[in-house]
């Protein structure tokens, strides 16, 4: 009894602890010329399913949930915002060459399509990513007129 009680006692320390270890969750400033929804002028309807659904991880707009303020959680939380935006950043769309564009187009496709974005884990936490077929259908229509058109 008197070991748990220490590996609590220490436990619960290190837990206070490491909430002083900072994560920075300051967005840097999403320049509205590089932003793909503008450049695009993305209609309001997808633009609602891409901040909903992409922005928090791909876009200089993150909004954390107050989970995300909690260490070891924010940790996570901020791990896949870095990965998601070095993957894809919505927000530096405009500084991507078409080569890039173009493959991120077809990626978004393939992974709304398939399921794999948004990440599994997220949805739980958030309903207004938990896209249905039919938005998950819109989004990759989207896409590939895009990529169709050639204008991008
Ligand atoms: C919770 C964070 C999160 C959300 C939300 C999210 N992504 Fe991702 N995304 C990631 C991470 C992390 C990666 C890189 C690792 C991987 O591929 O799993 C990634 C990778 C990708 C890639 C692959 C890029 C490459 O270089 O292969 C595409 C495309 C993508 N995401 C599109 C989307 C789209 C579209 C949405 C919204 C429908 C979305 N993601 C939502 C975190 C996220």
């Amino acid at each position: 009894m008197k070991t748990f009680k220490k590996i609590l006692l220490w436990s619960l320390i290190g837990f206070a602890m490491i909430q002083f270890i900072p994560t920075d969750k300051v967005n840097p400033p999403v320049d509205r010329k590089a932003n793909f929804t503008d450049i695009r002028k993305t209609p309001a309807k997808i633009q609602g399913l891409l901040k909903g659904a992409c922005y928090d991880c791909h876009s200089y707009e993150t909004v954390y949930p107050k989970y995300a303020y909690i260490a070891p959680v924010s940790w996570s939380v901020k791990s896949h915002v870095n990965e998601g935006r070095e993957h894809l950043n919505f927000s530096v769309w405009g500084t991507y060459n078409r080569d890039l564009k173009e493959s991120m187009l077809n990626k978004a496709v393939q992974t709304i399509q398939n399921k794999t974005m948004p990440m599994p884990g997220y949805i739980v936490y958030h309903k207004e990513a938990n896209l249905s077929d039919a938005e998950r259908a819109l989004l990759v229509k989207y896409f590939d007129e895009i990529l169709k058109s050639g204008s991008y």
